[in-house]
């Protein structure tokens, strides 16, 4: 049950920090993230009291035109994380570690974090996989930088993976659950689960101490992340099924485009009030 003293609490933070998130799930007060790639949506979404952004390497498909996050770096991602960071005030910053910048061991793991916190100003960083990952999210944990989690579907092993498929149905459940209390022991202190069946996660929710954040894993969990671009309907194409769109960006931005074509094309801008006078 949500304490509407705790929401109220949450709701007049000056600054998000992580030791929030965990009273957060213990007084049932969700979370709301949102991913963000420049400084204007992020003042915006930071300005609305959303919880956290995450500058995540959904740049790599939303910002750099790319089919998949791979080819994402670490230097495409420090510009867009240093906007973002430095347009709150509120919300807590988490930049997503690429793929190719942890893999290889603790050591990598820590110098990509490093560069994260000294270059970007983020508060905290994301990185992908459970068990697999539990050695490199201690190491950054004992340097004093915050680990999200992310596990379930992890968008950098889709190929490995086979594609986009929901993961911890049937026997996968009990990996899942390995996989969420490694990232708990490891230290972390949230954990993304992304494309998970609702009563999986509500299982690793109820099990784990820290908060667990959804990305299409339905309601019984901590808080929830959506990618904004497809939030705000400004992606086009095919979306997955848990995303709910909240506004119509792609039809306002066509129909501002074709307004403005139709009044240059007319005569009608620029107008007198948009001229210089001597
Ligand atoms: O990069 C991203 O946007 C993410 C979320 C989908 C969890 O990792």
């Amino acid at each position: 049950m949500t304490d509407p003293t705790a929401a109220a609490t949450k709701a007049n933070l000056k600054k998000v920090r992580t030791r929030h998130f965990l009273s957060a799930k213990q007084n049932g007060v969700k979370i709301t993230g949102l991913t963000s790639y420049d400084q204007l949506t992020a003042s915006i979404f930071d300005a609305a009291g959303i919880d956290f952004l995450l500058v995540g390497d959904s740049a790599g498909n939303n910002v750099l035109g790319y089919e998949t996050t791979l080819p994402v770096t670490i230097d495409d991602l420090i510009p867009l994380t240093r906007a973002v960071a430095g347009a709150v005030t509120r919300a807590l910053v988490v930049a997503d570690m690429p793929f190719g910048s942890y893999e290889t061991g603790p050591d990598e793991a820590l110098h990509t974090a490093f560069r994260f916190m000294k270059e970007t100003h983020a508060h905290a960083v994301k990185l992908e996989g459970g068990v697999r990952s539990a050695e490199q999210i201690s190491r950054i944990v004992s340097a004093g930088i915050p680990v999200m989690g992310h596990i379930g579907f992890t968008p950098q092993s889709e190929h490995g993976l086979g594609g986009h498929i929901i993961q911890g149905r049937g026997d996968g459940a009990e990996q899942l659950l390995a996989d969420a209390h490694a990232v708990e022991d490891a230290g972390a202190f949230a954990v993304v689960l992304e494309m998970v069946p609702s009563l999986v996660a509500k299982r690793v929710t109820e099990e784990l101490s820290i908060p667990t954040i959804g990305v299409g894993a339905g309601p019984h969990v901590d808080g929830q992340l959506m990618v904004w671009t497809d939030w705000a309907g400004l992606t086009t194409g095919r979306i997955p099924k848990f995303v709910k769109r909240y506004a119509d960006l792609n039809g306002v931005l066509t129909g501002a485009a074709k307004q403005y074509m139709a009044d240059v094309a007319g005569g009608d801008y620029p107008a007198e009030e948009h001229e210089y006078t001597d």
